[in-house]
């Protein structure tokens, strides 16, 4: 691959985040030429760390079965750590210094990346003093990189992206929305546009219904904190589930660029039917996990949360996107924790033939089902003869394609992205006016919950949600694909 040259600053650095994803992510652009000698990496937080024990931490964060000891030795000393309360603006000036150290050092040509992986409400007074400390540079790029949650309702969203507006323009702030980087994620568009057979099917009148499923095993572990402010809606619908109705309606674009990519997806989110109290009560349904027989906590006795929390830990909820080629066709979404099993799918329900000429042999639904988890699967159901002298039908699944081929590295979500932002490249993250349209729809949703009374059914940890998920698709004749 082309080598890049930056020097990242990453606020947050000694976070869960940093950890888990980031410094795993950069080491695999380190072992694949990516990044080699002209980068660098400053870890600040508040933990007054030295440098040592940072690259102490790097080291083990990017250890496995498969690391030699000597490349995550030679990665790790890329990395430096500067102590850091992001309202002091004397650790901006001494930030400044080691930066332009290490500018220089590894001949880094002034490119930059500021991390934010911590609170937003920090974000705004992090940008306005990496403006006013000139820590921003006038001969490379200064790239923001933010995380989730990007504000909690419209109202606040607009305020973080103003207090940062002010400092970096649009096309300088890649917001991370994780799931685009997933690599069945972005299987979508080439499904779509690349094969007539679907291009040519994917609207109103082919299409019965959409269903997302985007499930989780794990509970609310020890993000306690965040999840009671978030819950269901804002944690996954407000942001991923979202995302990918906008890459599942959107019209084709005229090219396959950023900026061809991004006003369909606009336009897709624009056109989110937003609902009115009444309609939020028949079309969605919030839930929260209790205890299970399996001896599995209920939310409410989990660690730090309320006896009494409202928090949903389960939404379902039937969308539609009010476009040409897709108003009229339900788009089914559901995502929770505790549920059967780690799973995110996509099926694609087509209509069916407008008659039946094979008499009393019924006739199973064509189905697109894309997995992104646990492991990346494209299935098409289709009605095929029963071997044998008499005519008959049998529903057989196609298998399209599966990922998991052992020779294949299929490269991290994160991996994807911050190579992305290196290269500028902005497709896979959220713009500005996606973010605004995600919110209106949620805020409406979020305002009906908050101010009329409107029930919170508990689910058994280990189902796959309460019983108001499976009516909300009975209702209209249809039933979830996906049951376990
Ligand atoms: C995050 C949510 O955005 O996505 C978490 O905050 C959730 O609550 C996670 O667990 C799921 O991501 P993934 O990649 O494991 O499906």
């Amino acid at each position: 691959g082309t080598r890049q040259q930056a020097l990242f600053i990453i606020f947050g650095g000694t976070g869960d985040l940093a950890k888990r994803k980031l410094y795993p992510s950069l080491f695999e652009l380190y072992k694949k030429g990516f990044l080699k000698e002209n980068f660098a990496v400053i870890g600040t937080a508040r933990r007054p760390w030295t440098d040592e024990y940072f690259q102490d931490v790097v080291r083990k964060a990017v250890t496995d079965a498969d690391t030699s000891k000597e490349d995550a030795d030679e990665f790790a000393q890329h990395f430096y750590y500067q102590s850091h309360n992001v309202n002091d603006t004397e650790h901006y000036v001494t930030l400044r210094k080691l930066a332009q150290r290490l500018d220089q050092k590894y001949s880094i040509g002034g490119n930059r990346l500021f991390y934010l992986a911590m609170s937003p409400r920090f974000f705004g007074t992090i940008a306005e003093h990496l403006k006013s400390q000139n820590i921003v540079t006038d001969n490379g790029y200064n790239r923001l990189i933010i995380e989730k949650p990007f504000g909690h309702d419209l109202a606040s969203a607009k305020d973080l992206n103003n207090s940062i507006g002010r400092y970096f323009a649009e096309d300088s702030v890649f917001r991370i929305d994780h799931y685009l980087g997933k690599e069945m994620i972005q299987n979508i568009a080439a499904v779509r546009f690349g094969n007539n057979l679907f291009r040519s099917l994917w609207n109103n009148r082919y299409i019965d219904n959409i269903q997302i499923t985007l499930s989780e095993a794990l509970g609310v572990e020890e993000r306690a904190g965040y999840y009671e402010t978030a819950g269901a809606l804002r944690d996954m619908v407000q942001n991923h589930i979202l995302q990918i109705v906008s890459l599942l309606t959107m019209n084709m674009p005229a090219s396959f660029t950023e900026s061809d990519i991004r006003r369909e997806k606009i336009y897709a989110l624009k056109a989110l039917q937003v609902y009115s109290p009444e309609q939020v009560e028949k079309n969605f349904v919030r839930a929260q996990y209790g205890e299970s027989s399996a001896g599995l906590k209920g939310y409410r006795q989990e660690e730090q949360i309320a006896d009494d929390s409202k928090t949903e830990t389960f939404v379902a909820g039937k969308v539609f996107v009010n476009s040409e080629n897709f108003s009229g066709v339900p788009i089914y979404i559901r995502t929770g924790k505790r549920l059967s099993k780690k799973t995110t799918r996509i099926d694609i329900v087509f209509k069916d033939v407008p008659k039946n000429i094979f008499g009393s042999e019924r006739l199973g639904k064509n189905i697109l089902t894309i997995i992104v988890e646990p492991k990346g699967e494209i299935y098409l159901q289709m009605n095929v003869k029963k071997i044998g002298q008499n005519f008959g039908l049998k529903v057989q699944k196609l298998d399209l394609l599966q990922v998991e081929d052992n020779s294949v590295q299929i490269p991290e979500a994160y991996e994807k992205l911050i190579l992305d932002v290196l290269r500028g490249d902005a497709t896979n993250f959220t713009h500005w006016e996606e973010v605004a349209y995600s919110w209106k729809f949620v805020d409406a949703i979020r305002n009906a919950w908050d101010n009329q009374q409107i029930p919170l059914p508990e689910y058994a940890s280990g189902s796959m949600g309460p019983q108001e998920a499976d009516d909300l698709l009975a209702r209209d004749d249809h039933h979830w694909i996906f049951t376990s």
